[in-house]
Parts: C-alpha cells; structure tokens; sequence
C-alpha cells in the first residue's frame, strides 16, 4: 500500500469523464488499498480514484464514526438508479478543495447500483450523509465538483482561491 498524492483545484484532471472498470483485477485491489491508505491519512471520509490522477470508476469511502470500528467500503461503476424529489443538505467539503466549505442540496435519498472488489453487483438505497457522500463522488467521476453546484460568486471567489495558490506554488 502507498499513500499517493491527493490532486488539488485547479488541476484540470478533476475535470476528466472516467472511464469504467472493466474487470476487477488484482491491480484494481491494489488501488483501492492505495485510495484507502491516501484517504485514512488526509483523512477524509470519501474519495474517487481521479482525485489521485487515476481516472477509473472506483469509489472509496468510510462513514463509521470516530469511536467506532472502521467500515471501509469500495464502490465500483456505481450509477445512481433514481433520485428522490426531497432534497437534504449537508456542509461539503473536498480533498481536493481543502479547507473549504460549503452547504450544498441534494436529493435526500438516492438508488445506488455498483459492484464491488469480488465483482458482485449490488442495489443499496442511500440516505443521510451516506447519499450525500456518494452523489459527491459519482459527481468526480463525471469531472463535477462540489463547488459547480455554488452561486457564480461563491464559485469564482474560491477558484480565483486555489489559482491563486497553485501560481505560488510554481
Ligand atoms: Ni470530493
């Protein structure tokens, strides 16, 4: 396992469709294991393969609480089936948008299809912050962020932000 590097705003790399997972593979195991590691040491809660510049459908997330035992869980290919009407919202925040945060609504619930690391495929329903963290990743999949669903103000302030920071760090 390797902790690899977390890609931040504006790297035009978040912005990538990725592509599915054709077959699960020992190489696809092995980063799920490196997301895991990566994910654990920032830490975060969430956190889709683009974000460290591989750009393959495959989720890695952890919502167990602080106290509790760790619930690592791995999502492959996963499409959202259906949507509810009701909306929930929730103060997001990203990896690859740190120390930046924002409320954004969502559906409340949503269907989930995606297959795991034995490559079985499984239907679960999301709610809480369970459906707010999946939409958030399947949105990287795609190359959206949480940012895109802020006012243009809010959006443009906080990537003139990170433009900002990436020039410096030139
Ligand atoms: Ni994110």
């Amino acid at each position: 396992m390797a902790i690899r590097d977390i890609i931040i705003l504006p790297d035009k790399q978040l912005r990538l469709v990725s592509k599915p997972v054709e077959k699960v593979t020992a190489e696809v195991r092995k980063l799920a294991d490196d997301m895991f590691e990566t994910m654990y040491d920032a830490p975060g809660i969430g956190l889709a393969a683009i974000q460290i510049g591989v750009p393959q459908r495959l989720i890695t997330m952890d919502l167990a609480k602080k106290e509790g035992p760790p619930n690592p869980r791995v999502f492959i290919n996963p499409e959202i089936l259906w949507s509810s009407e009701e909306k929930g919202s929730y103060e997001e925040g990203c990896l690859s948008i740190p120390e930046y945060y924002e409320e954004v609504e969502r559906p409340a619930k949503v269907r989930v299809r995606f297959t795991d690391l034995d490559g079985k495929v499984h239907e679960e329903e999301a709610e809480g912050l369970f459906a707010t963290c999946i939409q958030h990743e399947i949105d990287h999949l795609n190359g959206v962020l949480f940012v895109d669903y802020l006012s243009k103000l809010k959006r443009d302030r906080v990537m003139k932000k990170f433009m900002k920071a990436a020039k410096r760090a030139e």
